[in-house]
């Protein structure tokens, strides 16, 4: 079955993994072990919360392949408000989370930089319309890079990367041979991959509906105004979810678990 959604998630995949060598890594390892496909629980997308690019605007974009909000989460100390998309026909799409800065928390300085990219968003938006996976500007400097840093790893990253999937995240419940998350993360540290330790191995519990778990970010040259430089890009990520009381497996998000997920991009983590 063909839908709009397919094509957009090859993209966006093509795109990431030619950025996170290690989550095609740990897929092909999934992969050896199961001739059915590996099936997607969500991807996350990073924005900010201004001009063609904020939430409202990826919403509508999402909404054009089929997608419809699903559920709200505020992110008090990281400075973020995020929304999960679901797929209104087909449950085995993947869902999609979106998250987008709230600029006005930080500094003048942040705000005017990363203004100053939305700018350009808005321009290329207006002549081309929103494509993701994009980058809707121009390349940073590296020193703007280190300045953002120091406020907002999420600010740095999205400013280098644009919008493109920050991570894949794997549907425990739909691998065949691996049954829980605890199996999971022994298969992928035995293949020699290092897990986000931030809080705990695994965050949230069966009490809450969702487990999840993932790997540290890739470390990769990125392109830089003044030359390449070694930067963290994105991570993969797996999730297990639980029945709730009406027996459905739990479809929404756990605000403290993403939270921790966030940090699997840090560059001291
Ligand atoms: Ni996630």
């Amino acid at each position: 079955m063909q839908n709009l959604y397919t094509e957009l998630f090859h993209k966006l995949w093509d795109d990431y993994v030619a950025i996170t060598p290690d989550a095609l890594k740990v897929h092909n390892e999934f992969s050896s072990l199961s001739s059915n496909p590996i099936v997607n629980d969500h991807i996350a997308l990073r924005t900010f919360n201004d001009g063609l690019i904020n939430l409202k605007h990826i919403g509508k974009f999402l909404a054009q392949h089929g997608y419809a909000e699903a559920g709200e989460y505020h992110f008090e100390e990281k400075k973020l408000y995020a929304k999960h998309f679901a797929h209104q026909s087909d449950a085995m799409a993947p869902k999609v989370f979106v998250s987008e800065l709230l600029l006005e928390e930080f500094s003048a300085e942040l705000q005017m930089f990363c203004r100053g990219l939305i700018a350009q968003a808005n321009w290329q938006i207006s002549q081309e319309g929103l494509q993701i996976p994009n980058r809707h500007w121009g390349k940073i400097s590296r020193n703007a890079y280190e300045r953002l840093l120091e406020e907002s790893e999420y600010a740095a990253w999205l400013a280098a990367f644009g919008l493109r999937a920050n991570h894949f995240t794997v549907s425990i419940n739909h691998l065949e041979s691996l049954k829980d998350i605890e199996s999971v993360n022994q298969f992928v540290k035995t293949a020699g991959f290092k897990l986000n330790t931030s809080g705990s191995e695994i965050k949230g519990s069966q009490k809450v509906g969702l487990k999840q778990s993932s790997t540290m970010a890739n470390s990769l040259d990125w392109a830089f105004e003044d030359g390449n430089y070694p930067i963290r890009s994105c991570f993969y990520e797996f999730a297990e979810r639980f029945p709730m009381a009406n027996g459905e497996l739990y479809q929404g998000f756990v605000a403290a678990s993403a939270d921790k997920i966030f940090e699997s991009t840090n560059v001291a983590a």
